[in-house]
């Protein structure tokens, strides 16, 4: 296979997204910029890294442009074979493309099916676009939306287009940006702040991540966008300090915008100034919450605080605060640039757009996607994700992590959106979602995402302070085989207990695996309580159990 004189690469783009990275992707990238550099090789051809591509179960990634042709797989060892039959005849490599599981081969990146499903819209330029370089996000018409807004609209039309467009925010419970927007900007205060919320703490999830890995001036256009809109002259965005990359990043392209005009004093020549500064969050769960979150912020222990009032009234050092998810905000310079209708008609009418989805667990094509709101879980899971990993079978998909739920086969041709989940007792949560085959133990898995949230529980309120910690006991009776029919009935008492009285929502949420792994596989934990566990993840099925059931009270 070869490709046309017009298509033959001239720009060489290894995945710089962590997938990619953690498997080696940069000696990729330094070995094919010394060797071009050294032998003149490819002449006029350039390398260059961008954000994550998605498809991080065949990275290290390699695309090639104009043709669109993605390398898989690649290492340090296949440099020499891309120089000379890629860079120098045009022809496609066939072993380092992808191949189907029927053993088509598919060249063209686009072509893949990973994709075919995928609507991409915060994710449109990773994986293209140099992450490092202002010039590459402008290519694509980056800051155009920033500089139309600054010229043409004032502040009320901006939150009216957000509010039209029926952007829900991303970062979990799905509350309207445009109407967030508007209640800050509504209260008489001379300052008001904007927070981008970028913490992600939960297991599975990767999404924000690879956005502002990827594309972090999307992110910064939003903020400012949304800075102009609610009438705030200083933005933060709040970044876990255990993504350095995403830091980084998130920093180089402050400072390049700043230097470009887009962020500080008097931006665009507008008289309108707003900058940004990163905070780094210690890792908490809860500082993702919002009012722990101004809490980190303000430099305090990240610990919640009852709402009312709402950040939106009195955050910041007291002041009207907008706090929106990273993807929330990165959907805001499309929406500009498109039109609220635009937004409007992709996904379903109560949830429109898109969502981004960390997809991992048993399938065969881990990674990140974003696809229009309503698409089915059979759609993510068995065209986009390609469908089980191995000879096991599909059984439940947690989504939503430690604060959402499970779904079952039953929900497979269900539209995702946030009110169809929050009515099989789920959630979309940030985006999460990992897949399970028949050899998981659903009562292992609640056990697992407990043990997660009782241990991030801050202990500010003793709902979720003791009682996840009791719930986590009785599940580890139940997965040691010592648990009796008083633990479930105790079981299903604490969950609603401590859902009803918690403080913030990490509480309220927290038993939400509990609830929807006995509402879906009661069974399970009924096997438990004879003794055996069926899928034998917890012990043996034929091992018997020391103690009796009920022995271990
Ligand atoms: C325990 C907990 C952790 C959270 N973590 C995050 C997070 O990492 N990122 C996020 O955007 N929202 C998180 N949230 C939700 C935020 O409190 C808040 O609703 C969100 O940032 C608002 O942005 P949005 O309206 O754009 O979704 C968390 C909530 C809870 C209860």
């Amino acid at each position: 296979m070869t490709v046309s004189e017009t298509e033959r690469p001239r720009r060489l783009i290894v995945c710089a997204g962590t997938g990619c990275v953690s498997s080696d992707s940069l000696d990729v990238f330094d070995s094919l910029r010394d060797r071009l550099e050294e032998d003149e090789a490819g002449d006029g051809v350039e390398v260059h890294v961008s954000g994550c591509h998605g498809f991080c179960e065949e990275g290290p990634l390699l695309r090639l442009e104009p043709s669109g042709v993605l390398y898989t797989g690649v290492d340090t060892e296949d440099i020499e074979e891309i120089l000379e039959r890629t860079v120098d005849r045009g022809e496609i490599v066939e072993d380092l493309c992808y191949s189907g599981p029927d053993g088509q081969v598919y060249a063209v990146e686009e072509s893949i099916p990973f994709y075919d499903g995928q609507r991409r819209i915060v994710l449109s330029n990773s994986g293209s676009i140099d992450p490092g370089e202002i010039a590459s996000y402008r290519a694509e018409g980056g800051y155009e939306p920033l500089d139309r807004v600054l010229t043409e609209m004032d502040p009320a039309e901006v939150c009216a287009q957000v509010k039209d467009a029926g952007l829900r925010g991303r970062g979990g419970a799905g509350f309207p940006a445009g109407v967030k927007w508007e209640l800050a900007r509504d209260n008489d205060s001379a300052t008001r702040y904007l927070i981008a919320n970028c913490d992600e703490g939960d297991p599975g999830a990767f999404m924000d991540r690879s956005l502002v890995e990827g594309d972090p001036h999307r992110v910064l256009e939003g903020m400012a966008i949304a800075g102009y809109g609610i009438g705030a002259s200083q933005g933060y965005v709040f970044v876990r300090a255990e993504y350095p990359l995403a830091v980084k990043r998130i920093e180089a392209a402050i400072s390049a915008a700043r230097e470009a005009g887009y962020l500080g004093e008097d931006i665009l020549d507008s008289g309108f100034s707003f900058d940004i500064e990163v905070k780094k969050g210690a890792g908490a769960f809860v500082s993702g919450e919002e009012t722990a979150l101004i809490k980190s912020v303000e430099g305090k222990r990240g610990m919640p605080e009852p709402r009312p009032p709402y950040p939106t009234d009195s955050g910041l050092w007291g002041q009207p605060t907008v706090i929106n998810n990273v993807e929330t905000l990165a959907n805001v310079p499309e929406i500009i640039r498109r039109g609220s209708d635009w937004f409007a008609d992709i996904g379903t009418a109560e949830s429109p757009g898109t969502k981004t989805f960390a997809v991992s667990g048993d399938v065969q094509n881990t990674g990140l996607i974003e696809v229009p709101m309503g698409t089915t879980l059979r759609e993510i899971v068995f065209d986009v994700a390609g469908g089980i990993d191995g000879d096991g079978e599909f059984k439940a998909v947690q989504i939503g992590g430690p604060s959402g739920g499970c779904l079952t086969s039953e929900h497979l041709d269900m539209p995702l959106t946030f009110d169809s989940l929050e009515a099989v007792g789920a959630m979309i949560g940030s985006g999460g979602l990992v897949v399970m085959d028949d050899s998981n133990c659903m009562v292992a898995v609640a056990r697992f995402f407990l043990s997660f949230t009782q241990e991030e529980s801050c202990g500010k309120c003793p709902p979720c302070r003791l009682g996840t910690a009791r719930m986590l006991e009785i599940l580890e009776a139940f997965t040691d085989g010592e648990a009796d029919e008083s633990d479930l009935a105790r079981l299903e008492r604490l969950a609603e207990y401590v859902s009803e009285a918690s403080l913030c929502g990490l509480g309220k949420t927290a038993p939400s695996p509990v609830q929807s792994t006995l509402r879906y596989f009661r069974d399970e934990y009924e096997a438990h309580l004879e003794g055996r566990c069926p899928t034998g993840e917890c012990f043996a099925p034929d091992e018997t159990v020391a103690t009796p059931p009920g022995g271990g009270q």
